[in-house]
C-alpha cells in the first residue's frame, strides 16, 4: 500500500458542539465556519432548534441567533439526540436552569449508556433529574433555580465537566469542578474566549458566574481524532507520507499522536497558529515500524477516542502492546474492550481483553475476516485501517456508521491511497 497527499479533516467535533450550544446562549449573532459535519453535530443543532434557538447555514458559514442566558423556550416534543452522548449530557446542563421539563432520548446504543454521572451533579445543583431504571435515557430534567457546586468526580469525562460548566452559566452560578485526570478542556477555553472567568489547574476547574457571554466569530479546527486514522493508514503504508492541515493540536487530544511516536512512528505536529483559543497547526506522518508500549491510565483522557485505531496499530507492531486503565472504553458507542478484542480475534490477531483494557500481540501476517462494528463509528474507521490495506482481505459490516463522526472518511482515505 502507498499512501500520499494532503487533506484537511472535518471540523472537530468537541468544539463544534460547544460552539453550538455556547452560541445559543450568548447575547448577538454568532458566525461559526467549518462546523463538523457530523450527524452528532446535526442533533447538538436540530434540539437546539427545538428549543427556539436560530440556526441557519449561510455558504459554508453557520449563523446562530443566541438567545442568552435563560432566554430558551419550552421544546414542544422530546429531544431525540441520536447516537450523541455529548449532544445529550452537555444539553442537560444548559437546560438543568430553565423553567421548563425537557425530556432527552436517544438510539438504542445512547439508550444503554450511564446518565448518573451527570444526573447527579444536576440534582446536587437543584435540578430534578429523572431517568429510565435510574441510569438510562430518557432522562427528563426540570430545571430549577440552581446553586453553585463543588463538584467531585470519580470519572476523568469532558462530557460530565461541561454539563456542570454549562449548568453554572446557565444558572448564573459558580462552580468547582475537579476530576481524576484532565480531560479535553475545549469548553473552558472557549467560556475564556466568551468572556467568562474560568480557571483550569490541570485537573481542577473553577468558573465564575456570569450575567452574559459574547457572540463567537470561530474557525473550527479540525478534529485530531479524524487525522489519527490518516495518520495511521500512512503510518502502516509500505510507502507513506501524508501532511494533515489545520488540526486542533489541543494536548489534551494529542495523546494518540505521541503514542505513536513512543511505539516508533515518524510523526510531527507543528503548531502555526490559535483559532478560537486552540493551537492548531499541521500533522505530517511517514511509515514506520512499530513496536508494542505500554498505555496506562494518566494518559487515557488524551486518547480515549483513539485507543480502538492504537489497537489496530499495535496488531500491525512487533511484540505486545497493553492498555490499561481505560474501564471508560466499556461504555462508549459500544463496549469498545470487548468489540476492539472480538474483531482482532475475527482477524486472526492475539488479543486478550483486560477489566479495563486490552492486550495485543502484533504480526506481520496478512488478516482475513469480517468486522463487525456493532454501529460504533470508531470501530468502522479504525478497523478501515487495516481493510483498505490491499495486503489484507477485511469486509467492515456497516461501512455507513462513520456518518456519526466522519462521513467523508472513506472518500478521504481513498484519495491519499496510490
Ligand atoms: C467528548 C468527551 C469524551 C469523548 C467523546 C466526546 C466531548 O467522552 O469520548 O467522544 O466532546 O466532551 P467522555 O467525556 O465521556 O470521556
Amino acid at each position: 500500500m502507498i499512501v500520499e497527499g494532503e487533506l484537511t479533516p472535518p471540523g472537530d467535533k468537541s468544539i463544534s458542539h460547544r460552539a453550538l450550544l455556547l452560541a445559543s446562549l450568548a447575547t448577538g449573532s454568532s458566525r461559526i465556519r467549518g462546523l463538523s459535519p457530523s450527524n452528532d453535530v446535526e442533533s447538538t443543532a436540530r434540539i437546539l432548534r427545538q428549543l427556539g434557538v436560530r440556526i441557519t447555514a449561510v455558504a459554508s458559514e453557520n449563523h446562530v441567533t443566541g438567545v442568552g442566558i435563560g432566554g430558551l423556550n419550552l421544546p414542544q416534543s422530546s429531544l431525540d439526540c441520536g447516537n450523541s452522548g455529548t449532544t445529550a449530557r452537555l444539553t442537560a446542563g444548559v437546560v438543568s436552569a430553565s423553567a421548563f421539563q425537557t425530556t432527552f432520548t436517544g438510539d438504542s446504543s445512547l439508550s444503554c449508556r450511564p446518565m448518573q454521572r451527570v444526573a447527579e451533579p444536576l440534582r446536587a445543583m437543584g435540578a430534578d433529574v429523572t431517568l429510565e431504571n435510574g441510569k438510562h435515557l430518557p432522562m427528563t430534567v426540570s430545571g430549577a433555580s440552581l446553586r453553585g457546586i463543588e463538584w467531585s468526580s470519580g470519572v476523568a469525562s469532558a462530557q460530565v465537566k461541561s454539563a456542570v460548566l454549562l449548568a453554572g452559566i446557565a444558572g448564573r452560578v459558580a462552580v468547582t469542578f475537579t476530576e481524576p485526570q484532565q480531560s479535553r478542556d475545549h469548553t473552558e477555553r472557549m467560556l475564556a474566549q466568551m468572556g467568562v472567568t474560568v480557571s483550569n489547574t490541570r485537573n481542577r476547574v473553577l468558573l465564575e458566574p456570569s450575567d452574559t457571554l459574547q457572540p463567537l466569530d470561530l474557525n473550527v479546527p479540525g478534529d485530531p481524532s479524524a487525522a489519527a486514522y490518516l495518520v495511521a493508514l500512512a503510518t502502516l503504508a509500505r510507502q507513506g507520507r501524508i501532511t494533515v492541515r489545520r488540526v486542533c493540536l489541543n494536548e489534551t487530544r494529542t495523546g494518540f499522536f505521541r503514542v505513536l511516536a513512543r511505539m516508533g512512528g515518524k510523526v510531527r505536529l507543528l503548531p502555526e497558529c490559535e483559532e478560537g483559543g486552540e493551537p492548531t497547526g499541521t500533522i505530517e506522518a511517514l511509515d514506520a515500524a512499530l513496536t508494542g508500549v505500554g498505555i496506562k491510565s494518566d494518559e487515557i483522557p488524551s486518547l480515549i477516542d483513539e485507543l480502538p485505531v492504537i489497537a489496530v496499530l499495535a496488531a500491525r507492531a512487533s511484540g505486545v502492546t497493553t492498555i490499561a486503565g481505560a474501564g471508560e472504553l466499556r461504555v462508549k458507542e459500544s463496549d469498545r474492550i470487548f468489540q476492539v478484542v472480538s474483531n482482532l480475534r475475527r482477524l486472526g490477531i492475539d488479543a486478550q481483553e483486560l477489566p479495563d483494557g486490552m492486550r495485543i500481540t502484533g504480526t506481520d501476517a496478512p488478516m482475513a475476516g469480517r468486522v463487525i462494528t456493532n454501529g460504533d463509528h470508531r470501530i468502522a474507521m479504525a478497523f478501515g485501517v487495516l481493510a483498505l490495506d490491499t495486503r489484507n482481505s477485511i469486509e467492515i459490516d456497516d461501512p455507513d456508521c462513520v456518518t456519526v463522526s466522519y462521513p467523508n472518511y472513506w472518500s478521504d482515505a481513498r484519495s491519499i491511497l496510490k
